[in-house]
């Protein structure tokens, strides 16, 4: 994680720093760090800790100017969260802002103090400041300095090093996370994510794996992994950085919750003619590939992870194409069997999460018959390292909780479903029916969401609760995991899911009457056996919340409480009852008076392993 930025230009640079921390917060919140200097080699560092606006003030009261700087937005791995942690660091005349980890610091750290450094952090980013310092006393250019000194490095990073001596230039250097250099006139500028440069610039050039690179005012020099000068071409972007407010919303969350039914139409919009999928971004190459198909391997994160396992259940049950769904921290490190004419599927809101990044990369190696991948954000890494992509058209997703990003990665890969459904068996009806589903589904949610109120109380005797326990069965397993994930990620309240039928294997042991239990119960083949589950629980006191469309199959009481929800074709299901439960956290959360877009310890952009 951790955002990173820098700019060499002839003009004061402090505020458009700023401003593009201001953007690159979502990579990390826990502190924050900027160094300028000006032509005459006068530095100034300003680090704080917590979010970027603790700086933004700080820098009010500071003289900070200087045409050359770095900057950098913190999620601690290396050193808590303290001032002397925060980026840039620096040994002398070199400073450093660095995102990544340096797995060998330990071993650096001890050299380095052995030729008489002294180290003022915990972090890892200090070993590079002082070997680049150390280096420099051999001579050569900085660039050539940087050059000699990363083979001694193992991990990833990106990073930029500034030389208040020679303030007409950084070195930028990228191995495991982005970097994308931002072309100015007269002025050019390096970043962790071009979002963040989008007032100053559209240009960009996107440094690949290996790449060093020199940027002065007026020029822009890359050496590639083996050593030699590389062109790499500049890219246009035309996304218009949104600058996103709450409107009448008081956080994003709820705004992005809110947002869905319009959202998912936006995501829907274009992709289907009357009962047919049109998937327009898919040339006749990706095509003629997922004709060939036999078996799908979805890998990925978090919550982007539980929309893997939901599509796992679709491609069976509706497409009848094998598929296997991997977390992928997991599938990176294991020796896994590629199924013959198996297709790689990536999913993840930014593109940018670094395990399944790894894991992309690793799937090329292995043999795989392509890899394509379902995202929100059209430059990121993912799409540009993928053979084919499908957008979510989710627009910008400013809460550090997943939500509207999981529902239109859900609508993507139902489509997906009905494609492929499609192509395996021209007869099937899959695709009409998936196709006529998907067009009430903003609706659907729109009845949902009428619920607010209703959850809104059932979240006051819920939010002093220490624990939960959420069920599902079938695809709404799945389901239970993302309401649990939302609710330990922005209540703290700790929340473990079960598949139901798992209940009586163990967890049945936590139940009594300070357990709250959450069951995502739509009217369907399994209701049944669910319904048997929920009398375990009830036999022994448990206090229960059933989210449902069954609702004669239901009686509430003092401790069974019922929200219904409306009928919906079975398919929409998943999609359709994450939303309630994505809005009992948020009111419990807001309850419990936690920082809900923000919350403690995490970032949006999870781009370290
Ligand atoms: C939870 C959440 C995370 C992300 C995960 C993967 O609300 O947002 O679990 O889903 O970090 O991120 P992406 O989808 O960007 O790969």
């Amino acid at each position: 994680m951790c955002g990173i930025i820098g700019a060499v230009s002839q003009r004061d640079i402090a505020k458009i720093l700023l401003e593009g921390l201001r953007s690159l917060e979502y990579r990390g919140y826990d502190s924050s760090g900027l160094m300028v200097v000006n032509s005459t080699g006068q530095a100034s560092r300003l680090r704080c800790v917590g979010k970027v606006n603790n700086l933004a003030c700080a820098a009010e009261h500071a003289t900070l100017s200087g045409e050359t700087g770095i900057a950098h937005t913190r999620w601690a791995t290396h050193g808590k969260p303290a001032e002397s942690n925060a980026h840039p660091h620096i040994s002398t005349n070199i400073a450093v802002v660095h995102n990544g980890i340096i797995e060998n610091h330990e071993l650096l750290r001890d050299q380095l103090q052995g030729r008489g450094y002294t180290f003022y952090s915990e972090t890892d980013t200090e070993v590079v400041a002082h070997l680049v310092h150390w280096e420099q006393q051999r001579g050569g250019s900085l660039l050539s300095v940087v050059q000699r000194v990363i083979p001694d490095l193992r991990g990833t990073y990106g990073m930029v090093i500034l030389d208040t001596d020679s303030p007409d230039r950084l070195i930028a250097a990228r191995s495991g996370s982005p970097l994308v250099i931002g072309c100015g006139v007269g002025e050019n500028f390096i970043v962790s994510d071009p979002m963040a440069l989008l007032s100053v610039t559209r240009r960009f050039i996107y440094l690949e794996e290996g790449d060093v690179a020199q940027i002065s005012c007026y020029g822009i020099k890359i050496i590639d992994r083996c050593n030699n000068i590389a062109q790499r071409c500049e890219v246009e972007l035309d996304t218009h950085y949104d600058v996103v407010n709450k409107g009448v919303y008081s956080h994003y969350m709820q705004k992005e919750i809110y947002e869905q039914p319009s959202v998912l139409k936006n995501t829907l919009s274009g992709r289907h003619n009357n009962s047919f999928v049109e998937l327009h971004e898919l040339n006749e190459k990706a095509y003629s590939l997922l004709k060939k198909v036999e078996h799908i391997q979805i890998v990925a994160c978090g919550t982007s992870y539980h929309s893997g396992m939901v599509a796992r259940y679709w491609l069976e049950s509706l497409a009848k194409m094998p598929c296997d769904t991997e977390i992928a921290s997991e599938f990176r490190y294991r020796k896994s069997v590629v199924r013959e004419n198996s297709l790689f599927v990536t999913l993840s809101q930014s593109g940018e999460t670094a395990d399944t990044l790894a894991a992309l990369r690793l799937s090329k190696r292995l043999g795989y018959l392509g890899s394509l991948s379902i995202c929100n954000v059209a430059s990121s890494s993912l799409v540009r390292e993928s053979d084919f992509s499908l957008m979510m058209k989710a627009g910008i997703e400013v809460g550090v909780a997943s939500t509207k990003s999981f529902t239109a990665q859900l609508v993507i890969l139902l489509i997906l479903v009905a494609k492929i459904s499609s192509l395996k068996d021209a007869t099937s009806q899959v695709e009409r029916e998936i196709v006529n589903a998907l067009q009430i589904l903003p609706s659907c949610i729109e009845k949902v969401l009428l619920q607010d109120q209703l959850i809104a109380q059932l979240a006051q005797d819920f939010s002093n609760k220490n624990h939960a326990l959420f069920l599902g069965r079938g695809d709404q397993y799945p389901i239970a995991m993302e309401g649990a994930l939302k609710l330990k990620e922005i209540s703290y309240i700790h929340a473990e899911a079960y598949a139901a039928g798992e209940l009586k294997h163990g967890p049945l042991a936590l139940i009594d009457s300070d357990m709250p239990v959450i069951v995502v119960a739509p009217q369907n083949a399994l209701l049944d056996k669910l319904k048997s589950n929920i009398e375990e629980i009830r036999a022994r006191g448990g206090l229960l919340y059933i989210f449902t469309d069954a609702i004669s199959s239901f009686v509430g009481s003092d401790n069974i409480y019922i929200v219904p929800l409306p009928h919906i074709p079975e398919v929409l299901a998943p999609i359709v009852y994450i939303v309630p439960l994505q809005l009992l956290s948020y009111y419990i959360a807001l309850i419990r008076g936690t920082d809900l877009d923000k919350p403690r310890n995490l970032a949006k952009s999870v781009t370290v392993e």
